[in-house]
């Protein structure tokens, strides 16, 4: 069975929803959710949205966290690189990203992907950024983006990422 993408909404991580409840397995990502992700929204360090289903609108099923940074261009492959300037380049990250343990293979991680990759592309129209970086919080999770098509930078922290989709 798989979700359907019209039966569970995405919206920004608000007062409402119940963050102690949500377990995607992960410890550091549970952390986040429970104890960081209210203050990285309040503080616009972080945009974090949410995957709820509309019979239970307080239930986190999963969430991703949208920001901005920049990377250098020589952690890019030379193809990229011959296009792009010597200086940092601009770049959406979606820092974290889990599904909770109950909704999981439903392909709720699917839709959380695309929905981050799509806003970031809407964002990308708007304020220039040509690449969309992730941090796989483990090999399973570097499996999970290379499945989406994210390949390694060539950089020392293991980040993966994408082309930002014209
Ligand atoms: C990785 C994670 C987000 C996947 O969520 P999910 O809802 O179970 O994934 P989906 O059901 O949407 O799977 C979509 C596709 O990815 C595949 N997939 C899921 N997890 C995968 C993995 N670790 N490696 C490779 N492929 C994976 C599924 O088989 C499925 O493929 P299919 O459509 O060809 O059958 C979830 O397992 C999770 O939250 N893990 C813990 C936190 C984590 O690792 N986060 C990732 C980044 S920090």
């Amino acid at each position: 069975m798989s979700l359907a993408a019209n039966s569970i909404r995405i919206e920004p991580l608000g007062a409402g929803h119940d963050r102690l409840s949500f377990h995607c397995g992960n410890d550091s990502l549970d952390r986040y959710i429970r104890e960081q992700a209210g203050q990285d929204a309040r503080r616009d360090t972080a945009r974090v949205f949410v995957a709820v289903a509309p019979d239970r609108e307080r239930t986190i099923r999963g969430f991703f966290t949208l920001s901005a940074a920049t990377v250098v261009a020589i952690e890019l492959p030379p193809e990229m690189q011959k296009r792009l300037p010597r200086y940092p380049i601009p770049a959406a990250v979606i820092g974290r990203l889990a599904v909770d343990l109950g909704s999981r293979g439903l392909g709720l991680g699917r839709i959380l992907l695309a929905d981050a990759v799509r806003k970031a592309q809407v964002a990308a129209a708007t304020v220039v950024m040509a690449v969309i970086v992730v941090d796989p919080v483990d090999e399973a999770a570097r499996a999970f983006y290379a499945k989406f098509g994210f390949t390694s930078l060539n950089g020392p922290q293991r980040r993966m990422f994408l082309a930002v989709p014209a």
